[in-house]
This record gives C-alpha cells, sequence and structure tokens, in this order.
C-alpha cells in the first residue's frame, strides 16, 4: 500500500521499536510483537475481566453496586471461565445459523440501493451510506426493522459508557441500570407486538433462558461500529487506489486499518512477559499487530482477536465486505476520492469521511 499516507494513528502513539514497555499516560504496558501477544491472548493468568478491579476502586456501593456487578458479569468480555465458554458457543452458533441464511443476493441488494439512492449528485458521502447499509444488515440479523434496532442501540448506550474509561461513575451506573430498565421493558412490547422476526438473533436468544439481558444487548451493541468501520475500509481503498482482490485488500485493511487498535487484558497475578514483570492488577494493551501472511486472508491477524475471546461476529463482517467488494470491483473505474479524513483516537480506528465522485 504505498499510494496514500493514511494519517498515522499508531506511530504517533506507539513505539513500535520496542516489544513490551510500560506507557505512563495509558497507565498500561504495550506490547508491539504479534508472538507476545498470542501468549498473553491464551494465558489464563491474564483477564479479559477488568470488572472486580473496577468495581474495587469504583465509589459503588449499597444496590447499585451488586445490580451493576451482576449485570456486567455476564457481558462476554467479563467472562473468562470455563463455563462461560458454553454461552459463546450458544452465541456463536445462533449468529453463525443467522449469517449463514443472510444471502449474498440479499446483501448486494441492501448495498446496491444505499449507494444507488446516495449517489444522485455524483459526489458522495460514503461514511453515511456506510452506516445506512450497516444498520440495515445488522437489523436484519436482529431481527428487527432498521429503526427498532436504532433506538435499541440508542437506548443501550449507557450500558455501554459505564466501562469506557477506569472509573465506575455513580451517575454513569444509575443511568446504565435505568437504560437496562427500559431495555427490558422495550424488548417485552417488541415481542408483545409481534415485531421480532423469528429467525433474528434477538427472537431465538430471548427464548433460549441461559442467554441473559446483558448477554444479549452485549452482542447487540458490539457489532455496528467495527462493521461499519470494514465497510468504509473497504470503500476507501476502491476510491483511493482501486482494489486488487479480496484476499490482499483485507491483508491491507486488517493491518493497517483494523477497526480496533489494541486489545487489553489485566493481570490476575504478578507474570513475567518476555523478561518484564507485569504486576498483578496491571493493564497490558497489545497493539492489533501488522498482518502475519499465513491461511485465508484474515487469519494470521489479530483484527479479530485470538483465543476465548474471539470475535463472534467475524463471518458477518467477512461477509459482508466480501459481498461489497464484488460489488465495488466491478465498477472500479468509475470512482475518484475526492476527500477523507480518519479518527485516530487510540482504541480505535475508523473513517470520518469519505467524499468519493462516482460517474
Ligand atoms: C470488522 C468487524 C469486526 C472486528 C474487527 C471485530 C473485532 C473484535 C475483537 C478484536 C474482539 C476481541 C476483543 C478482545 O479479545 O478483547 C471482538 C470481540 C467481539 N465481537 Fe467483534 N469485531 C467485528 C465485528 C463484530 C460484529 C459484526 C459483531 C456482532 C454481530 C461482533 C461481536 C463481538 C462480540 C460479541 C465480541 C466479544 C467476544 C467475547 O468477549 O467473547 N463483532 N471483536
Amino acid at each position: 500500500m504505498n499510494t496514500f499516507a493514511l494519517n498515522t494513528y499508531r506511530d504517533t502513539l506507539v513505539d513500535f521499536t520496542r516489544d513490551i514497555y510500560f506507557d505512563q499516560d495509558k497507565h498500561s504496558w504495550i506490547v508491539t510483537n504479534n508472538e507476545i501477544t498470542k501468549q498473553i491472548l491464551k494465558s489464563d493468568r491474564l483477564l479479559a475481566n477488568s470488572l472486580p478491579d473496577k468495581l474495587a476502586n469504583s465509589g459503588l456501593n449499597g444496590p447499585v453496586r451488586d445490580r451493576v456487578a451482576d449485570f456486567y458479569s455476564n457481558w462476554l468480555i467479563y467472562m473468562d471461565g470455563e463455563r462461560h465458554q458454553l454461552l459463546r458457543t450458544k452465541v456463536r452458533t445462533y449468529l453463525d445459523g443467522i449469517v449463514r441464511r443472510f444471502s449474498d443476493e440479499t446483501i448486494k441488494r441492501m448495498i446496491i440501493n444505499e449507494m444507488a439512492s446516495g449517489s444522485k449528485e455524483g459526489l458522495v458521502d460514503f461514511v453515511e451510506i456506510t452506516q445506512k447499509i450497516c444498520r440495515q444488515i445488522m437489523a436484519t440479523v436482529f431481527g428487527l426493522k432498521v429503526e427498532e434496532y436504532d433506538y435499541l442501540v440508542k437506548i443501550s448506550r449507557p450500558v455501554t459508557e459505564l466501562l469506557y474509561g477506569y472509573d465506575l461513575e455513580q451517575i454513569k451506573a444509575q443511568k446504565a441500570l435505568d437504560a437496562i430498565g427500559r431495555y427490558h421493558q422495550h424488548l417485552h412490547e417488541l415481542t408483545n407486538a409481534h415485531k421480532l422476526n423469528d429467525n433474528g438473533f434477538l427472537s431465538q436468544a430471548l427464548s433460549d433462558p441461559e442467554i441473559s439481558l446483558s448477554l444479549l444487548i452485549n452482542v447487540l451493541v458490539d457489532g455496528e461500529d467495527p462493521l461499519e468501520s470494514l465497510e468504509k475500509s473497504v470503500f476507501f481503498l476502491w476510491g483511493q487506489s482501486g482494489l486488487l482482490n479480496l484476499r490482499s485488500d483485507l491483508k491491507t485493511i486488517f493491518s493497517i486499518m483494523a477497526p480496533f487498535t489494541y486489545i487489553s487484558r489485566i493481570a490476575a497475578e504478578d507474570t513475567i512477559i518476555d523478561s518484564v514483570t507485569v504486576k498483578r492488577g496491571q493493564k497490558i494493551s497489545c497493539i492489533i499487530p501488522e498482518y502475519q501472511n499465513s491461511g485465508s486472508p484474515h487469519h494470521g491477524s489479530m483484527a479479530f482477536g485470538q483465543g476465548v475471546h474471539r470475535c463472534l461476529g467475524e463471518p458477518l463482517a467477512v461477509k459482508v465486505a466480501k459481498n461489497t467488494y464484488e460489488i465495488l470491483q466491478a465498477k472500479k473505474k468509475q470512482v475518484k476520492m475526492v476527500k477523507y479524513a480518519v479518527n485516530n483516537d487510540f482504541g480505535y480506528f475508523t473513517f470520518t469521511e469519505l467524499l468519493m465522485e462516482v460517474n
């Protein structure tokens, strides 16, 4: 990828000359080495579950604390126990079945329709088009109308906002608990009004007594942003340098435009990693490393994580990218990049502007 200069989002923040080092500003160990990252994601001493630490360091107490602890212990990233594997497998099975039944033709039709309705003027904002495509796709997976899907994502925002940052603040916790109540109520209304498609994830998850509301909200909110990010990157490559082939373009995307820039873990006990001692409770941020060439287009990349917490939405994301790719490849000579901008936050990569001229 030598024809464009993407604003750097890693080199300004990460010292790639060192495999592992402590970053005072980020209060975290930073790991840049692929092999070390793999060991970390496999280790049972390095947990994804930062909830106990967050709770211990928070000002939360009484019933609010208990309800927060109870609700979020069913949030997938906080589930490190063996018994949780069963739940993860269940969710994966539901999602994979839905994705398999979601035909390429239907996905392509959604993409083509949105592109057609957004490109009347010649100058097209692909950020907006991508958002519309991804919402339709996610709504279909969950078995909802787009407006209902949007509404559920909107009301569950305080539930995810509580998790950002290190402190669980009382006000945010109360807002999250209120949102959970509203969510519960709204799902009840949707069910009673027969507004859930029987083949969608929500209907299947709601009729499964082992799937908690927490797990369900988690799956519903986790996918839209990274799916959008990937979809925008496909459009970006198309407009910027033209598409080569799916395998190598996905490789480019997952190495320099991976939606998540790092994966974090907490040391459950003092642990030696590559000759440094990571102390109990310290955070480790594994930078999603450069693509390692192996197997299928995306395997070897850390973009979807690895091990127990490997992304459950990967088959959906890859299927949508593949279908978008096939549509765009057929139109490759008809587009010119006009302007783009990216979000350079440490944790998340996405295009915030993608203006292209389409003829
Ligand atoms: C390009 C698109 C996507 C990327 C790059 C991506 C990336 C990731 C990564 C890196 C993780 C692991 C986090 C960790 O180990 O700490 C993850 C987990 C997860 N992803 Fe994705 N994701 C994408 C799309 C989706 C979609 C579309 C869905 C839902 C339909 C989804 C649902 C999840 C869930 C539920 C988890 C938590 C798994 C667990 O903790 O066991 N993701 N994703």
